[in-house]
């Protein structure tokens, strides 16, 4: 194959890089490689741009030598890591559609079919909350600016009820994730530091003590499963003490939201239908491919009331169907749940249910691998969604990290430590229904060896 292609339409030359990037495809996906964090020298080569071009042929090179080798694969699974993604294969080659088609999914007119899609997916997404009908939302990139999102619309709310001006103040606990904070220093909200419980939780009780003495909050973050442990706060109580405060409650579910589909864990979700706005990513826990994240409103046309762009070429979008792009701090947006709708077509959602089932397995599994490990080895806590913690007697971080690095480059397993109430700990998450259990047996008989 030579460089020699041109910038658009169709040539042989495209021919064969369609097939060169589908025989890529496939082999990753019939093999995932667990993949290599690499230095700077072993990807000095992809700065190659150059003015006359390299050639479909060197560029293909370059992919194969630097690009793809020199990752670690979020999609492996034993990558038990920060929070792992696990897309159905089905997913992954459906995103090649969506960047093929250069869907405008910003608006019905454009992309009606897309956005269409995108909608019974969101659709399925809001029955699990059991949000009402007049609720909506769209995908963005991540759960992190949904949560920008869900934050500016509460803002919006606040102000329009104490003018403008008047400050205001978002409740959390120490479960919440970085990017809440992020999200209220964008927003210029402060954030309230509601103290834990001895999981980290935010509960109703504590709570309204802080609420009792603080008439500046206007929103209330929950998470419905802590990236840090899993653990998933008292919605119940939390619910309850914003609709007695007239609160807007925002649950932050990209993670834990995929546990919404066990009607074994809907305990621990019960409340999570009085939120005002919720996250939940299907790139963490319902097998989408990065990047997929979903923002949900209780009431679509106040978040269309935030977030709704105006210009005068835009009045062409016309309103008498769904734009996503009055949903989110977007405009043109990529049709990012695409591949998480036809997955959810192809599959239905009794084998989603049965996927996300056996993370809550694994980690169950893992925590009595820990247990009957005993010391050195201890669970921090009983897992409660796919996040396991434990701890070693005599380990510091540099032990930890030690038992990170060797795990990667011996192939085991992609793991990194954490720490729970200022102790290192070992930290391992699931999302991935084919992990080997076995690999992590070794991961624990490693730290119980040291
Ligand atoms: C609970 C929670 N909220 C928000 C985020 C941020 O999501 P993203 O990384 O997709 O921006 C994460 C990421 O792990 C998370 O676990």
């Amino acid at each position: 194959m030579n460089g020699d292609v041109p910038l658009h339409g169709w040539s042989e030359g495209h021919a064969r890089l369609a097939g060169a990037l589908a025989e890529r495809i496939a082999a990753h996906l019939r093999s995932i490689p667990l993949g290599r964090t690499p230095t700077v020298d072993d990807v000095a080569g992809l700065a190659a741009i150059t003015v006359d071009g390299l050639g479909v042929d060197a560029a293909l090179a370059l992919v194969d030598e630097e690009l793809l080798p020199n990752n670690v694969g979020l999609d492996h699974p034993r990558f038990l890591a920060y929070i792992p993604a696990a897309p159905a294969t089905t997913a992954a080659l459906f995103d090649a559609v969506v960047g093929a088609w250069s869907f405008s999914g910003e608006s019905w007119q454009e992309a009606g079919g897309a956005v269409a899609a995108e909608e019974a997916a969101l659709s399925w997404l809001l029955t699990l909350t059991g949000m009402p009908a007049g609720s909506g939302g769209c995908f963005v990139s991540g759960g992190s600016i949904a949560n920008v999102a869900g934050l500016a619309v509460a803002r919006d709310a606040w102000r329009q009820r104490h003018g403008s001006a008047a400050p205001m103040a978002v409740a959390t606990a120490p479960s919440a994730h970085s990017s809440l904070h992020m999200a209220a220093r964008l927003l210029d909200l402060r954030v309230v530091e509601v103290p834990g419980d001895d999981r980290g939780r935010l509960t109703g009780a504590a709570l309204r003590e802080v609420l009792d003495d603080d008439d500046t909050i206007g929103a209330v973050a929950a998470t419905a499963g802590a990236t840090n442990t899993g653990v998933v706060d008292d919605l119940a109580g939390v619910a309850d003490a914003c609709a007695e405060h007239d609160l807007w409650l925002h649950v932050d579910a990209a993670y834990g939201g995929g546990a919404l589909v066990l009607p074994e864990l809907a305990h621990l979700f019960t409340g999570i239908d009085g939120a005002a706005s919720i996250v939940i990513d299907p790139h963490k826990w319902l097998f989408s491919p990065l990047d997929c994240a979903a923002i949900l409103y209780r009431d679509r046309e106040r978040a269309a009331g935030t977030h709704r762009q105006a210009a005068a070429y835009l009045d062409a979008f016309g309103r008498e169907h769904v734009n996503p792009s009055d949903l989110a701090p977007h405009l043109t947006r990529r049709a990012r749940g695409l591949p998480f709708w036809f997955a959810l077509v192809v599959h239905g959602t009794a084998t989603v249910e049965r996927a996300v089932r056996s993370s809550i397995e694994h980690a169950r599994r893992a925590a009595d691998l820990v247990t009957d490990a005993g010391p050195p080895l201890r669970l921090v806590m009983d897992p409660e969604l796919s996040v396991v913690l434990f701890e070693r007697d005599g380990w510091s971080r540099a032990d930890w990290d030690r038992w990170s690095a060797q795990a990667l480059a011996d192939g085991v397993a992609f793991v990194t430590p954490t720490r729970w109430q200022g102790r290192d700990v070992g930290r391992l998450v699931f999302v991935h229904p084919d992990t080997d259990i076995a690999a992590v047996a070794e991961l624990i008989d490693r730290a119980a060896a040291g």
